[in-house]
């Protein structure tokens, strides 16, 4: 078998887009591939799928919705007790909505799902990642952050985004600012594991033709989807980024970096703000009611 082989690797969001690729070519390379999804069915079929293509049976499938905590919560303890090791984590699962949504738990929807869940989701299997290290934290996010923001007071877009009509725009302000903090979680993050064994690293998989959009509702939406479309490349071109993280030996010490197309890349000025990265980490802690290191 080759390199892949032995290892472990969760990817969220598998059923489709580039979460689902980037399966495909984890267990073509030999890889045992969880793959975390929030819908069984749409899970399982994308799960024959793969193992028909690939031929590799040891593609599993779990069940978690990124969007509730107590889910995420509830995830990890049964990962963990199905599994003693875990080498790769791919933060990939993502969405983009059209109006402003609350989850049972109080949280805005974008920034549970984009956000808070990769976040705890880390967290909760960081002592995992630690105990298999050298390890791997690759998290999804977008080139829309460069038009993101982080308002300390207002990480719930209550008052800033309200209005659907914010939501909806091309820009995609509350999307672009929780992508913008998974990369700033993504650069504090790296700070807290060194000399740990653990790498972390955030890309930008580019514009690829995928559901993403599609769970949004609006029609308007919808249309400007399908007229983008003959400029976006295809998932399993979208997914080389990830894959590459995930298994190359190029990158096997770097850490704390951003890529596009397998390349290093500088991402916007905001996001390297050390001090506000260390507020919203502690924010972020608070709000997930996790004890503060
Ligand atoms: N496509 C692009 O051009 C582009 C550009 C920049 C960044 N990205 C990022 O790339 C990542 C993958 O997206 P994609 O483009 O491949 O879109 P996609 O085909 O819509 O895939 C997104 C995946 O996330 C899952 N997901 C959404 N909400 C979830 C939840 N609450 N719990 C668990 N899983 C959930 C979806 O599951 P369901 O099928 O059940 O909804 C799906 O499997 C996302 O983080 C996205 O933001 C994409």
């Amino acid at each position: 078998m080759n390199e892949m082989n032995e290892k472990i690797c969760i990817i969220t969001g598998s059923n489709s887009g580039i979460g689902k690729e980037t399966v495909a070519s984890l267990a073509a390379m030999g890889a045992t591939v969880v793959m975390v999804v929030r819908d069984q069915e749409r899970g399982e079929k994308a799960r024959r799928e793969i193992i028909k293509q690939t031929g590799n049976n040891s593609v599993d499938l779990m069940i978690c919705d990124l969007s509730s905590m107590d889910s995420i919560r509830r995830f990890a303890k049964e990962f963990k007790k199905r599994y003693d090791q875990l080498d790769v984590l791919v933060n990939n699962a993502g969405a983009l909505f059209n109006k402003r949504e609350v989850t049972s738990e109080g949280f805005e929807r974008t920034l549970a799902v984009n956000y808070l869940g990769p976040f705890l989701l880390t967290h909760e299997l960081l002592d995992l990642l630690k105990a298999s290290a050298p390890s791997r934290i690759i998290n999804v996010s977008s080139g829309l952050a460069k038009n993101g923001q982080v308002d300390l007071d207002d990480l719930q877009s209550e008052n800033n985004f309200a209005g659907t009509k914010a939501y909806s725009s091309m820009r995609a302000p509350v999307y672009a600012n929780t992508k913008l903090m998974l990369m700033m979680f993504t650069y504090e993050l790296d700070r807290r594991l060194k000399g740990s064994g653990v790498t972390v690293n955030v890309l930008m998989p580019g514009f690829v033709a995928t559901n993403l959009g599609k769970n949004s509702g609006s029609l308007s939406s919808s249309i400007m989807f399908k007229m983008v479309r003959p400029m976006q490349v295809g998932a399993k071109k979208g997914a080389e980024t990830s894959v590459y993280l995930a298994s190359s030996e190029e990158v096997k010490d770097v850490t704390g970096k951003c890529f596009a197309k397998k390349k290093q890349v500088m991402t916007c000025p905001a996001s390297y703000d050390e001090v506000l990265q260390k507020r919203l980490w502690k924010k972020t802690e608070s709000m997930l009611g996790l004890a503060p290191e």
